[in-house]
């Protein structure tokens, strides 16, 4: 969703404001600008579109401030209130034009603060919930910018983040949040700010993240940090372990395909140092489970969204399976709102590649408040569900950028496959049983080489089907939530309507949709069930559609008699989603690309979903 980045330092600001709203371009937006403050004058330059016009324009400016300032904060706007236009973008400053502010999240209460504003003759000019709080802010000035934030925060409802600057006090940023991250750099003589860590990982690794009602008062003698009754907090300093290419494309494309053929060595980190070959188990450090506490739990609920849903998903079928302990998976913005019932003894796993979504932090909190043991399965560190859980494993995934999630899915089901792992050795599952399966996860790099090694012989496959209109995706068991995850991935970033169900749900109603332009991939690998979905795969062979056969190497039989089939490696039932997701990938991939789409940013898509 929006990005925010501020600087603070000796260099030229502008230039480091349009590298950073780059680096955030992956978050989806549809407009984008920057504020600079250069000898008491705030100057804003801010486009409908794309980041590259407002570097176009940025570059030929004849400003003094754009050109000579060292302080200065940018925006890309994901609309919600009001269309992407230039009003609406921001920067947003007041009327005077003496204050200027950068804003992530929602003021739910914008409409009653816009009418108080304008009993006292100030006039809103855009038709955002952002506008209200910079004139807001200017109006409760008086003297001082961080007393005037803290003012007018005391008075919002809603989720921020904002960095905000005056011309009364040009040597200062002021940064605060509410339910939007924002995370601050500490480089040599200058200061970053940000709402995600990309936008400061060229420039420092040294980062704080901000908790929610912390203002940070950024000056060229450092950072002070209170709370919004001006008492002192004191925020840890982390090292952030990504480098900066990581966050670039290279040679690729795009970054989904890069981070695909990532994906051996993702897996490779979200693995390594974690299996205990000898103990046949998983060590997950950042649990802190004890194996008594271990044997405690009664049950676990897995709360996610989108991608992270369905490898949470896995992880409910693996827990059930191998740990023989209760397990659920759950959407987590219906889990807020349904009132669940949660006892001491259930632990609740929080799954999020961002860490920041915000219907997966609602759930977080709930769950927290209701007295559940809550960890966190989180791919960014630092984030506010790994800081808000306070226990949990990371995926070590390195940057996502692509918003299609792709590497951070098969780290998450390696992740729950070894969660499914320990709890299963605390309880009933036997040594040698546990070996084995450390075998297998520690094959995973190997088993996705092997698929990632047919991406020209899928983009054959998908050349075929790349002007359908809908797909299906069918599988059992295992295979069940990758169908869900292939259908998500294609509808996403290819626009074809695309579902995803279990192979017995499609007699009881889909079936009807059946036709010869509607490919149905079949999931037809070696899982319990298989041959059933055979059958069904026969079902709508025999209603003209065409079928897109999945099958184990060793079984190439099943794919006899329909359109296509792809063949991927052999595997237990657990480790099949894997190599069998990452070769639907490449499908929707190949299938993007000759439709001619946009692939890292797919129309009206945020990478990281902040409000709910
Ligand atoms: O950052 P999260 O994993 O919490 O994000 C959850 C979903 O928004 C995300 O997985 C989404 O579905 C992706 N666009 C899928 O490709």
């Amino acid at each position: 969703m929006c990005g925010i980045v501020g600087y603070l330092g000796k260099r030229k600001a502008a230039e480091i404001l349009v590298d950073g709203l780059r680096r955030l371009e992956y978050r989806g937006y549809d407009s984008a600008g920057i504020a600079c403050l250069y000898d008491q004058k705030i100057d804003v330059i801010k486009n409908p579109g794309k980041v590259r016009t407002l570097r176009e324009r940025v570059e030929s400016s004849a400003l003094e401030s754009i050109k000579k300032a060292n302080v200065g904060i940018g925006h890309t706007r994901w609309a919600t209130h009001g269309p992407p236009n230039e009003v609406n973008a921001h920067p947003h400053q007041d009327a005077s034009g003496h204050f200027v502010m950068v804003h992530n999240g929602i003021i739910e209460n914008y409409k009653s603060i816009r009418s108080g504003l304008a009993q006292h003759g100030i006039e809103c000019i855009s038709d955002t919930d952002s506008e209200v709080l910079i004139q807001l802010i200017a109006f409760c000035y008086e003297g001082n910018l961080e007393e005037a934030i803290a003012e007018s925060l005391k008075k919002v409802k809603g989720t921020y983040g904002i960095v905000v600057m005056t011309d009364h006090e040009p040597g200062k940023l002021v940064a605060a949040r509410c339910g939007s991250p924002i995370v601050l750099g500490l480089g040599k003589n200058e200061t970053l700010v940000a709402s995600d860590a990309s936008a400061i990982i060229p420039h420092t690794r040294d980062a704080v993240y901000l908790e929610d009602f912390d203002m940070a008062v950024i000056t060229e003698t450092g950072v002070q940090m209170f709370d919004l009754q001006r008492s002192p907090v004191d925020r840890e300093v982390m090292e952030m372990d990504w480098d900066a290419c990581a966050a670039e494309k290279g040679e690729h494309a795009h970054y989904m395909l890069k981070e695909m053929f990532e994906q051996p060595d993702s897996i490779r980190n979200a693995i390594r140092g974690r299996l205990d070959f000898e103990m046949g188990t998983a060590i997950l450090s950042g649990l802190d489970f004890s194996p008594r506490d271990a044997a405690m739990i009664n049950r676990v609920l897995v709360v996610g969204c989108g991608t992270s849903m369905h490898a949470g998903m896995v992880g409910e079928y693996a827990i059930e399976e191998m740990a023989s302990i209760l397990a659920e998976v759950e959407q987590a913005a219906e889990f807020r709102y349904r009132n669940p019932i949660i006892t001491p003894s259930d632990l609740v796993l929080a799954i999020s590649q961002s860490g920041e979504t915000a219907d997966t932090l609602a759930a977080v909190r709930e769950a927290k408040h209701k007295g559940a043991v809550v960890a966190g399965i989180c791919n960014v560190v630092g984030s506010t569900i790994a800081r808000e859980t306070g226990r949990g494993v990371y995926l070590h995934a390195g940057p996502e950028i692509g918003v299609a999630s792709t590497k951070a899915f098969t780290c998450q089901v390696s992740v729950m496959l070894m969660m499914a792992l320990k709890l299963a050795r605390t309880r009933r599952m036997p040594l040698n049983e546990g070996e084995e399966l450390c075998r297998w996860i520690e094959r995973l790099p190997e088993l996705v080489e092997q698929v990632l090694a047919q991406s020209d012989a899928i983009k054959a496959v998908a050349q075929k089907y790349a002007d359908c209109e809908n797909a299906f995706f069918i599988g059992r068991g295992y295979l069940y939530p990758a169908a869900l995850e292939g259908a998500l991935k294609l509808k996403e970033i290819s626009y074809i309507h695309a579902e995803g169900y279990h192979a017995a749900e499609l007699k009881h109603g889909p079936i009807a949709l059946l036709e010869e332009k509607t490919p149905v991939v079949a999931l037809l690998n070696n899982v319990p069930g298989k041959d059933k979905t055979l059958g069904n795969a026969e079902e709508c062979r025999a209603r003209k559609a065409p079928v897109i056969a999945i099958v184990s190497e060793g079984d190439e039989e099943a794919g006899e008699g329909f359109n296509d089939v792809i063949v991927l490696p052999d595997c237990p039932p657990c480790i099949a989603p894997i190599p069998t997701v990452v070769a639907l990938q490449l499908l929707s991939y190949h299938i993007a690309v000759a439709r001619g789409c946009e692939i890292d940013q797919p129309r009206n898509l945020a990478k990281s979903v902040t409000v709910e």
